[in-house]
């Protein structure tokens, strides 16, 4: 199994990639609608075996490229799958013209005026994280990403807007992830901190992630928060943010 269950309706798969040299490897998830609809959040690259575990659990129906970053493979599961719907998060079009992108995500009102469901992911909730920034090698550069809540499992899924590294990892992103950020904690890391200038924006966006009642913390880069995610995803930003929330 490439697949891994991590609850009811809730899968992920990792593959290694480094990143500034640095050994991170990322992960993707897999949500289960009500019926037999799969969504796919942050896409690795598809290989047999995971075209099987996805074929056992249901139709690949939802692509999802969460952030500017996460996009690599989502053009590879749209080959794959082309009933699907690729979402992306609305910058990606201007960035990357060339992927197939369906639809940009957009906030449950937005999706009033459209016929059918209120949202297109009954029983998965997104919010956008605005104003958080990574530092890139060009500078400051937005990751405008979108972020999800699993209700059913109390589950919130990130991408980059936080990690968690631990003795699972090489040495050296031990020791790099020691001193920038996300070493057994859940946070973003000095890139993000340096990057991100408009606190009291992302700060909004922390406290609507908040609201939501999660326990388990899915991360791309880094291990999974199974308990206790919520108070741990508090204080890493309390710390990010220099603030009470
Ligand atoms: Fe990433």
């Amino acid at each position: 199994m490439v697949l891994r269950a991590v609850d009811r309706d809730l899968w992920v798969a990792e593959q290694p990639l480094r990143y500034f040299g640095l050994s991170v490897g990322t992960r993707m998830t897999v949500v289960k609608l009500a019926g037999d609809d799969l969504v796919v959040i942050s896409p690795i690259q598809l290989s047999d075996g995971l075209m099987n575990d996805l074929g056992e659990l249901g139709t690949v129906a939802h692509i999802i490229a969460p952030n500017l970053y996460h996009y690599l493979f989502a053009a590879d599961f749209k080959a794959a799958y082309p009933g699907a719907t690729f979402w992306a998060t609305s910058a990606l079009r201007g960035k990357k013209p060339e992927l197939p992108i369906d639809r940009a995500i957009c906030h449950r009102q937005d999706f009033a005026n459209v016929p059918g469901p209120e949202t297109p992911w009954p029983g998965l909730e997104c919010l956008f994280f605005d104003g958080f920034k990574t530092l890139a090698p060009s500078g400051p550069d937005p990751l405008d990403e979108w972020v999800f809540f699993h209700a059913a499992s109390r589950t919130l899924i990130l991408t980059d807007t936080a990690f968690c590294f631990d003795e699972t990892f090489p040495w050296l992103t031990q020791l790099v992830t020691k001193i920038g950020g996300g070493y057994k904690s859940l946070s973003p890391s000095l890139l993000e901190r340096v990057a991100t200038t408009d606190k009291v924006t992302v700060k909004g966006a922390v406290e609507q992630i908040l609201r939501w009642n999660f326990d388990r913390v899915i991360v791309a880069h880094g291990s999974i928060v199974d308990r206790n995610g919520k108070e741990q995803f508090k204080q890493g930003y309390e710390r990010f943010l220099g603030c009470a929330l």
